[in-house]
């Protein structure tokens, strides 16, 4: 028996899956932690959490599948994305990871494009411009903010790399999550010593760079004994948890968009070259299927503000025992008609990436009267999570790419009424496809390729993945989303001033 391990180290917490040749899946578990935010707008975690999570929920997968240690042919991992874990000479972490979605780093942003010589030779360089969630600008805040910390660093790991150093001893990444750290020449997948010069970085800094679905190392003697498995158990490179998701729903060719809703939500398309979007909208990373990229685009608060608005504005649904606040506002949210009457929700909690990559942007519900409730509240979160993915969509069909299919992933997709506004946001059926793990599925299939189960990903996702339901658009809600749609766009641009304003507060 040949079974694999996918883990994904997320935001709200970590999930392991086992799966065995046929990609069916065994054994799943989760473990949850929580996000610290010492300061509005910042985000942090500890590594030590991910570890902790990593290593109960492998042991729990491999009990459950009863899987004998030597069975467990391989583990690949996937991540949150951009997170900084700083680590001292003797391996230590340096202070807690700032994550993808903290928005401290405006200045150095502007610092990078300057010392790259402007944003168009950045693009040149690293085919992505500047954001305050990637990796890069994160190192730049540790040595202008905290360089004390700075003198003591030595090595920057993304999230799911310094678990993999913790399993392997290794310190290695591969070519999807470190095209996010703003360091990786995108074009020739391999670290731009351009623009680490141009910084003052040192290559030595990074792990080594790998493809996806290559073997990065094996299980360190006293790791493989804790989880269960032996030290033949290779550990493959893995993918970001944005390309990961995308090989988890078979997205290994051109025309099929991957709309994920998690904690963020992201619209994902494959592309057979390096494609940029001028404007530097879309993100343009490598995918997790060897030599091919992708381009997507991200609303930093999806899923999460469903969750924000559960957790904050809901407290007394979600701490009542026995109903699920979820299905509550669902079925509250189901009563309301498309377009919540006139109600609209921009979903900038934690500023936004696409198409406006603005750290200041706050989120807002324009259009409230007093005949308006919860459900049209609920309903109007959905909506413009939606509508804000629609604007990448936009952008993608801008740039020519085409967009014959459109698979929903993520916890979100769990709602039949968010992937009917989906269907209907988009005016595009909202497929959903036999395995629902998404990014922790995607790398227990990379680990799969790593240990020569299939020939290649496309190989591997042609045989396990298949759409299971369509959901089609309903023609009078799609009328009525395309007649909101402008006005919700035209809210960025009256209020981005007032964000801005707002955020001196
Ligand atoms: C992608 C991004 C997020 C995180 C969330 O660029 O920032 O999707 O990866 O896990």
């Amino acid at each position: 028996m040949g079974y694999t391990i996918g883990v994904d180290i997320g935001t709200s917490g970590t999930k392991s899956l086992l799966i065995d040749p046929d990609g069916n899946i065994l054994a799943e578990a989760s473990a949850s932690y929580d996000v610290s935010m010492p300061k509005p707008l910042w985000s942090e975690q500890n590594p030590e959490d991910w570890w902790t999570a990593t290593v109960k929920t492998i042991r729990a997968v491999v009990k459950q599948a009863r899987a004998k240690p030597a069975d467990v042919k391989a583990i690949g991992l996937s991540g949150q994305m951009h997170g900084s874990v700083f680590l001292d000479k003797s391996g230590k972490v340096i202070r807690p990871a700032l994550l993808w979605n903290d928005q401290r780093t405006a200045a150095e942003c502007d610092e990078i494009t300057h010392l790259a010589g402007g944003r168009d030779q950045l693009i040149r360089m690293v085919a992505n411009p500047a954001l305050t969630g990637f990796t890069a600008p994160k190192i730049l805040w540790l040595r202008n903010k905290e360089p004390k910390r700075f003198d003591r660093l030595k090595h920057v790991l993304l999230p799911k790399d310094e678990i993999r150093r913790r399993l392997t001893g290794e310190l290695a990444t591969e070519v999807s999550d470190a095209s996010g750290m703003l360091l990786l020449d995108v074009r020739r997948r391999r670290w731009s010593t351009d623009l680490l010069s141009k910084l003052q970085l040192d290559k030595s800094m990074l792990g080594q760079v790998y493809e996806s679905e290559q073997v990065t190392g094996s299980l360190r003697p006293e790791i493989a004994t804790k989880l269960g498995l032996t030290t033949d158990c290779v550990v493959v490179g893995g993918a970001g948890d944005c390309a990961a998701g995308a090989i988890g729903n078979g997205i290994v060719r051109k025309g099929i968009l991957t709309a994920s809703l998690g904690t963020s939500g992201v619209m994902f398309v494959h592309s057979d070259e390096p494609q940029y979007d001028k404007r530097g909208r879309l993100h343009t990373f490598c995918h997790a299927d060897n030599g091919k990229w992708h381009m997507m685009g991200v609303t930093l608060s999806a899923a999460g503000s469903l969750q924000w608005f559960v957790e904050n504005v809901c407290k007394e649904l979600a701490t009542r025992r026995g109903a699920d606040p979820y299905q509550t506002l669902n079925s509250e949210a189901l009563s309301v008609p498309p377009g919540s009457q006139g109600l609209l929700f921009a979903p900038y909690l934690s500023g936004e990436r696409t198409p406006h990559a603005d750290a200041s942007a706050r989120a807002c519900f324009v259009g409230l009267t007093a005949a308006h409730e919860r459900g049209h509240m609920a309903r109007a979160v959905m909506e413009g999570v939606a509508m804000s993915l629609r604007e990448s969509l936009e952008i993608i069909k801008q740039l020519g790419v085409p967009v014959r299919e459109m698979r929903l992933s993520g916890g979100g997709a769990k709602s039949n009424l968010w992937k009917q506004i989906f269907a209907d946001v988009m005016d595009q059926s909202a497929c959903t496809i036999n395995a629902e793990q998404g990014p922790a599925y995607g790398v227990a299939l990379l680990a799969a390729v790593g240990c020569g189960q299939y020939k290649n990903i496309e190989e591997a996702c042609k045989a396990t993945i298949e759409v299971v339901k369509k959901t089609p658009p309903k023609k009078s809600a799609v009328r009525t989303y395309d007649r909101l749609f402008p006005v919700y766009q035209s809210l960025y641009s009256s209020l981005s001033e007032s964000f801005a304003a707002l955020s001196q507060f």
